[in-house]
């Protein structure tokens, strides 16, 4: 069996049409879905309305080992796998702007962890109608892009990635961070610029809010490289806009797209996503 594969006609993403998330799949499915994702970034597989939490476990778990969150109130009861983003719990989680004025918070999943994602599967179980896309952009382009004496520049840069620029934002959105606090661990360095463990390509590995500093540059240096980065990498001509619809399921490449969520009324009509984060087992190196 071939699964069918349909670009889309932005930098990434495509549409897989005929793989149910129900059934953990065979090796050859498996292979094409892994060679689906490192050629497009970013997989939609629409129509997944009936796939239960031990399906989607058990699908994920075929593209390798899953990360438990640890923010006790986010995590579907009996399935600590399954990370509820959205507004239907007992608080909200979310990593958007209050609104379309607010900055988006850009990142990676799990960067600021000694094991970060390699990939993570998203499904809308509850969407609103206005509001609550989540974007994706290209970091291969965004370095391919960059001018020459900026990619010598960011090869040789560390990057210095912590919670505590994540919370700092969604203080900075009314939300309640001090029940996060479990999630405090050191911070962790990587090369701002690390090689596709499949490809060997480069892409840039950072958040906006996640990467609160640059090894041997001043904080307030490092916050406004970060910024004008972010403005280049996640421009949006290398973005990908997903509008979501009941039972799509996303699954993107952490090792080469950031990705964002954006506004939508958090008191008003619910948003219930269910994420499986894979995690990452390779090392993160940086090319030559
Ligand atoms: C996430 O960052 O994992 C979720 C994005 C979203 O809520 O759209």
């Amino acid at each position: 069996m071939s699964i069918t594969v349909d670009k889309s006609h932005h930098t990434i993403g495509a549409v897989v049409y005929d793989v149910s998330l129900s059934k953990v799949p065979k090796d050859i499915v498996l292979g094409q879905i892994e060679d689906a994702l490192e050629e497009h970034g970013v997989l939609v597989f629409p129509k997944q309305h009936a796939v239960t939490p031990e399906q989607q476990i058990a699908f994920s778990l075929a593209l390798g080992p899953l990360d438990v969150t640890d923010v006790d109130y986010a995590f579907l009861p009996d399935h600590p796998e399954i990370f509820v983003v959205g507004n239907t719990g007992e608080q909200p989680v979310t990593f958007s702007p209050a609104d379309e004025n607010g900055e988006l918070e850009w990142h990676t999943d799990h960067i600021h962890l000694a094991v970060p994602a390699r990939a993570s599967l998203l499904l809308a179980k509850a969407v609103p109608p206005i509001g609550g896309d989540t974007l994706f952009a290209c970091m291969y382009s965004a370095y391919d892009t960059l001018p020459p004496d900026q990619q010598i520049l960011c090869d040789s840069l560390e990057v210095v990635n912590d919670v505590s620029g994540l919370l700092s934002y969604l203080d900075d959105q009314g939300l309640d961070t001090e029940t996060r606090n479990n999630e405090r661990d050191s911070p962790v360095t990587w090369p701002l610029v690390r090689a596709h463990p499949r490809t060997g390509r480069k892409a840039l590995y950072f958040g906006n809010q996640v990467s609160v500093g640059i090894v041997g540059w001043t904080d307030g240096e490092a916050k406004s490289f970060i910024s004008q980065l972010t403005e280049h990498a996640c421009a949006p001509t290398f973005q990908y806009r997903h509008k979501w619809q009941v039972g799509d399921a996303v699954l993107w490449d952490n090792r080469r797209v950031l990705h964002a969520g954006t506004p939508y009324d958090l008191a008003g009509a619910p948003r219930e996503m269910h994420r499986t984060t894979i995690r990452e087992t390779e090392k993160i190196r940086r090319v030559g």
